[in-house]
């Protein structure tokens, strides 16, 4: 199966209501696990990559795993540069063969981020590759937002309308609440669907993404904080606010920690109950297993299963 851009997996998910799940990779048994549930559900897939992955594991060993995995299966693969900071990665990765990037310029003020975008995406479309922007910021767990403050911080529907217009971006990152890694919420989780909503109302049929988006599944926080981990009070997006956003042209879903927390949870378990192994390849395989059994799980959730 070739590599496909995202253009048409969000066209089909708008028009069904689900979402399409956008997972970070960064070593061949993540991408395995991934995979693996993509074609066992007969699901869509965005595999993303971020610049830290790309230093970490480079860019030419992933590609080519994600090359082996188009050979191996028949599923239709978007290969997406995750949270891009300059013009210059989004070139180089164009050349190098993503089929989609995100430039996020959402800490900068609004005419640079329109012009950073804008930049971006006459470099890309030429090319063929759609570009996902961001408006407004992802506030994180130390930042208490309130009500006035949510104004500032998250994005403004008017604005939300005038910059896709303004740049041409094929879809936006919107922020309302939630947030990277796995402490998103202190007190009870909270996502602003109003906003939601009045930006689904102002952007008619067009493709909004939620990144921050894992749901910090409390059986592996407990699994790694039973084997020796520190995850006090890891908190999460709950399950059903992202079938709720899914339904409100989300289309596509960000997933990183949640991996993290199913790959660790994992070989901490392996390491304490079989300490006298030293094959790599028994606690990164059951990781890998474990990662299969959660996207699985994921791409029920978001409604992307036999999508394919
Ligand atoms: O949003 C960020 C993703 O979780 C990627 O994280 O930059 O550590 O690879 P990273
Ligand atoms: P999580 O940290 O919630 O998995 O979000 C990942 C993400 O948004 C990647 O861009
Ligand atoms: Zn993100």
């Amino acid at each position: 199966m070739p590599k496909i851009d995202t253009r048409g997996l969000f066209e089909d998910a708008l028009k069904g209501g689900y979402s399409v799940g956008a997972f970070n990779v960064n070593n061949m048994e993540i991408i395995q696990g991934i995979v693996e549930a993509a074609e066992a559900e007969k699901a869509p897939l965005i595999l993303q990559i971020s610049k830290g992955a790309r230093k970490y594991a480079r860019h030419e060993y992933l590609m080519k795993l994600i090359e082996a995995a188009l050979e191996i299966s028949d599923l239709p693969i978007a290969v997406h540069l995750d949270h891009g900071d300059s013009y210059e990665l989004c070139r180089d990765v164009i050349d190098g063969g993503f089929t989609s990037v995100m430039i996020d310029g959402s800490h900068l003020p609004f005419e640079e981020n329109i012009a950073l975008v804008k930049k971006v995406v006459d470099y890309a479309h030429p090319r063929g590759v759609p570009v996902e922007a961001e408006l407004g910021r992802l506030a994180g767990i130390e930042e208490h937002v309130d009500v006035s403050e949510k104004d500032a911080i998250y994005t403004d529907p008017d604005e939300a309308k005038e910059f896709v217009e303004r740049t041409g971006c094929d879809s936006l990152a919107v922020a309302i609440g939630t947030s990277h890694g796995a402490y998103k919420f202190k007190t009870e989780p909270q996502l602003d669907f109003e906003r939601l909503e009045k930006i689904q109302e102002k952007l008619e049929g067009y493709p909004l993404v939620l990144h921050g988006a894992s749901s910090v599944l409390q059986e592996f926080v407990d699994e790694c904080n039973k084997y020796g981990g520190e995850l006090p009070g890891a908190k999460g997006v709950p399950e059903h606010m992202i079938e709720r956003a899914r339904k409100m042209n989300v289309c596509k879903v960000n997933i990183d920690t949640d991996l993290r927390l199913a790959m660790t949870a994992t070989i901490r378990r392996e390491y304490a109950q079989n300490p006298e192994n030293f094959d790599p390849r028994k606690y990164l395989g059951p990781a890998r297993d474990a990662i299969k059994d959660m996207v699985i799980h994921k791409l029920q959730l978001l409604g992307a299963s036999g999508k394919v």
